[in-house]
């Protein structure tokens, strides 16, 4: 292993030859300008995207929390992650590299993926598909996933991309809250060897469907699936008939009409639709990835997430297709069919930018050094981690051994409700290993106790947003009061968004962010609700009550563990406790799995029947019950 040189205390400095070439030379200089004039950086960020319709007014905030961004303008996100690049010496570079779990590749030209999105966009058109209408996706990761999204934005069409691990009920609850017609999906997709039988999921979702008309699958596996007359149509087929032509115009859309919705758990109840936009949207993910990732023409940029979360939305397909950059999609498991997977593609493609999760890391750093190291990585220049805290010493290993002490670690915290990256480092920022170290442009961030009063350095406090950013979410889809309620109800005096994180800030102005302080559990940077996985124990017949809590996990940073109380006369035993996590794992996917049932008499509850995951959890842990004063027994 390489010792860096440029490490002083435990500030690590990026390389010369980075800073050299960076974007973006002078941090604090252009902060300040983004807070002190926000809407006059934004409206400079916003220029250099393509406007059907120049905006009459570039932050509206006349209706709070609901902001509104460039009001007036005209924009579609598809005429700037495709459309303009056909004008330049990018029409024939490469858009996309895809490779299969079982080593089939496709290469796409900014032409090749205009073609066939254009003619996707056409086949859902000729389906009925109107402006406004949410299609339902789901899918593996195969170049089809992206160019549905960008086929149902380019017509105005909003999607809802339900992520491929999930189970029946998961897609079907999502169907139900988007009032879905036409589902894409495909027979199945590769994993560890394996085939995901998606299409009988889906068929099995679409049975308790009313509103789905149509399902256009795309054929990946090739195994034998059901398909309905009248209902099933195979991709392929559609995309060669006359219909499917080349030529499709994008529909010009307000700035302020939605995008997508992407559900995400919360504290209570059901997960949520958040809601994006064209306009802000487009701006925020495509600036954010210009400056964090310190985008060049020449980058193969890989966000190894999958299309199906917030961070493929924004950074595996909008952003960088955006920015115009070459993105790799890969379909199956990093450790498929040796730990050397992921390795081995960075150096068959050349790629210079890898973006991925503490989760991937950790797992892969199990395998030990010698995969990486029988892999040339030295076209790798910068790094990226998201989704949760990274610990010290994966973030050293990612350093060292795949960034060959020479590349600088994006640690860029957000959410699905920010859209995009909000506090992350620039590659000309010194890093601290474990902190995401400063706001991006634009961005107010505050640690406050319950009060809103700042807390001292070094003290743990709630994280809140104390303006309005482009890429927010505007809303709770179908549900404007839950949005208020959970983001903004409490700093509502002040106005600000509560991010439902705790963080601390240093000394030297490095933000450390701590982890969730409601109910919801990152489980390899999946984002759950407790609320969800108890539900799903208590919809099995012989549970009555259950709660789940988060306990740490050396690779999954949290794993869940949950306590039952059984109904009267069914006696836990291990067979049941195994019947209990396979029944989680069938109502919300694999990766709601519990690690853990331990059967229980009673659940510590507070007086007014809220169970107390707290006691749970400190008593897991051996640690300080804390105080039990509202406990009802
Ligand atoms: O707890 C924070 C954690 O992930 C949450 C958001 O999850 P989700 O909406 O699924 O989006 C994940 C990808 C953007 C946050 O509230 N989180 C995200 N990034 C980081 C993080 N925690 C620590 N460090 C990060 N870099």
């Amino acid at each position: 292993m390489k010792a860096n040189k440029e490490v002083t205390g435990n500030l690590y400095h990026p390389p010369k030859s980075i800073v050299r070439k960076a974007n973006v030379k002078d941090y604090d200089s252009m902060y300040k300008r983004s807070v002190e004039d926000r809407e006059g950086f934004w409206a400079d960020e916003a220029k250099k995207l393509k406007w059907y319709k120049k905006w009459t007014q570039v932050l509206d905030d006349s209706n709070k929390p609901f902001y509104k961004w460039f009001t007036g303008g005209k924009i579609n996100i598809v005429a700037n992650a495709i459309d303009r690049h056909l004008e330049t010496h990018r029409r024939n570079k490469v858009a996309m590299i895809w490779e299969g779990e079982p080593g089939d590749v496709k290469v796409m030209s900014y032409h090749a993926l205009n073609r066939e999105v254009s003619k996707f966009a056409n086949v859902l058109k000729s389906m009925g598909v109107k402006k406004g209408e949410i299609v339902t996706i789901y899918m593996p990761q195969i170049p089809e996933l992206p160019i549905a999204m960008l086929a149902c934005a380019k017509i105005g069409a909003m999607h809802s991309v339900v992520y491929g691990g999930f189970s029946v009920e998961a897609l079907a609850g999502r169907i139900a809250d988007a009032n879905s017609r036409v589902l894409i999906t495909a027979d199945g997709g590769w994993r560890r060897g394996k085939i995901t039988d998606l299409k009988s999921i889906a068929n099995e979702a679409m049975d308790r469907s009313p509103t789905i008309e149509v399902c256009i699958t795309v054929k990946r596996t090739g195994q034998e699936v059901h398909m309905e007359n009248d209902r099933d149509f195979w991709y392929h087929d559609l995309q060669s008939l006359p219909i499917a032509s080349s030529k499709c115009k994008t529909e010009v859309m307000d700035a302020e009409d939605p995008l997508f919705i992407l559900f995400t758990s919360g504290t209570t109840g059901k997960p949520k639709g958040l809601v994006h936009t064209h306009g802000g949207y487009s701006v925020y993910t495509s600036t954010t990835h210009r400056y964090v990732f310190d985008i060049k023409d020449e980058d193969r940029w890989w966000c190894a997430a999958d299309p199906g979360w917030i961070t493929g939305h924004s950074y595996l397909v909008y952003g960088p297709l955006i920015n115009g950059s070459t993105i790799i999609l890969y379909e199956g498991a990093p450790n498929h069919p040796y730990p050397n997977r992921w390795w081995s593609m960075i150096e068959k493609y050349g790629i210079t930018i890898l973006y991925t999760s503490p989760t991937a890391i950790r797992g892969l750093m199990r395998f030990g050094e010698q995969w990486p190291k029988r892999h040339d990585l030295s076209s790798l220049r910068l790094l990226g981690s998201v989704g949760e805290p990274i610990n010290p010493e994966a973030w050293r290993w990612y350093h060292e051994v795949i960034g060959n002490s020479e590349c600088p670690i994006m640690d860029t915290w957000w959410q699905t409700e920010t859209g995009g990256m909000m506090i992350a480092p620039l590659p000309i920022t010194p890093l601290k290993p474990g902190s995401a170290t400063k706001p991006l442009f634009g961005v107010e961030v505050g640690i406050v106790d319950e009060d809103g009063k700042e807390v001292k350095p070094g003290e743990e406090g709630k994280l809140v947003i104390k303006a309005p950013w482009p890429g927010m979410a505007r809303t709770v889809f179908g549900d404007p009061d839950r949005y208020v309620e959970t983001y903004w109800k409490e700093y509502e005096k002040q106005g600000w968004y509560k991010a439902g994180d705790s963080a601390r800030i240093d000394e030297d102005g490095y933000i450390w962010i701590i982890g969730r302080i409601d109910d919801v559990i990152k489980v390899s940077g999946y984002r759950l609700g407790t609320a969800e996985v108890e539900s799903a124990l208590v919809s099995h017949p012989d549970v009555s009550e259950a709660a789940a809590i988060a306990l740490p996990h050396e690779v999954k940073g949290n794993a869940i563990h949950t306590y039952v109380i059984l109904k009267a006369g069914v006696t836990g035993d291990k067979k049941l406790e195994e019947d209990l996590r396979k029944h989680v794992s069938e109502e919300m996917g694999p990766i709601a799995r519990p690690d853990s049932v331990t059967f229980a008499e009673s659940l510590p509850k507070t007086r007014s029947g809220k169970i107390m995951r707290r006691v749970l959890k400190a008593r897991a842990l051996g640690m300080d019950e804390g105080d039990l004063s509202t406990l009802e027994d």
